[in-house]
């Protein structure tokens, strides 16, 4: 059994202290959420502020990417993962695509930023996905094939089974048009296949997938149904307290 994992992704939102403000609430809100692994990443400059708050809580944090090189160096602007940890966080969100299209993220860097993750003994959420012209080339398969293989490279089977992969299709993304529940069913069992060919069944059987793109409180029982769709990266919907919480709490709302 994989434990489900839902993860709220704050992206370029919220200062300190509506961060604070928001994890108060939300925390109340998932009190007795014990069925999944809640994850929330806010800015880097939140970070330390959102972790103290949620010591000793249920909820988890993450950073939104780390520096590919570890450690500590003469690089301006970066932040290590070794840092990320120091403040308290304990995931990396890596390769999302706003990072791929704007940042020139690369399966190359987001491989180098897994490693460092892994190393500071951050958990990774590696985001994979293909664009709308992708998949209507018919190329999506092809195209997440590429990331995930770019993307894991160098990785231990044992090291393979103590990531998190979020598929998340660029067409989907704070575009309110939802994959339906079948189409992503369709790509996380590829995804898993491929996790199969690459590190073997029981590692392939253990990685959590994530669905990311439009996920709201009316779509997220539907998504959990399906097979190998183990939990969501959740980004508009996440930041209000309530609409995330009535994302985590899906099962109440059968
Ligand atoms: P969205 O974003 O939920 O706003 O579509 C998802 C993401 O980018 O992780």
């Amino acid at each position: 059994m994989r434990r489900p994992v839902i993860a709220g992704n704050w992206k370029m939102y919220k200062l300190v202290n509506e961060s604070v403000e928001y994890v108060q609430a939300f925390k109340a809100l998932v009190v007795q959420s014990i069925h999944c692994d809640i994850v929330i990443a806010p800015t880097f400059t939140a970070l330390k502020a959102v972790c103290s708050k949620l010591e000793g809580s249920n909820i988890a944090v993450s950073s939104q990417d780390v520096a590919a090189e570890p450690g500590f160096g003469a690089f301006t602007g970066e932040v290590s993962a070794e840092m990320v940890r120091d403040a308290g966080a304990g995931y990396a969100i890596l390769g999302h695509s706003e990072r791929r299209q704007y940042y020139g993220e690369t399966d190359g860097s987001v491989n180098r930023k897994l490693l460092s993750a892994m190393g500071a003994g951050l958990v990774p959420i590696v985001c994979v996905g293909e664009s709308l012209t992708e998949r209507d080339s018919g190329q999506a398969q092809t195209v997440v094939e590429r990331q995930l293989s770019g993307s894991l490279a160098n990785l231990t089977p044992e090291r393979a089974s103590r990531i998190i992969i979020a598929y998340e299709p660029v067409w989907a993304i704070g575009t309110g048009r939802t994959a339906t529940p079948e189409i992503a069913q369709q790509m996380h069992a590829f995804i898993r296949s491929r996790l199969k060919a690459m590190f073997g069944e029981e590692v392939a059987q253990s990685v959590r997938i994530l669905y990311g793109g439009s996920v709201k409180p009316e779509n997220i029982t539907s998504l959990m149904d399906e097979l190998d769709i183990d939990g969501a990266l959740v980004g508009g919907s996440s930041l209000d307290p309530v609409s995330f919480s009535n994302i985590v709490n899906y099962r109440d709302r059968r």
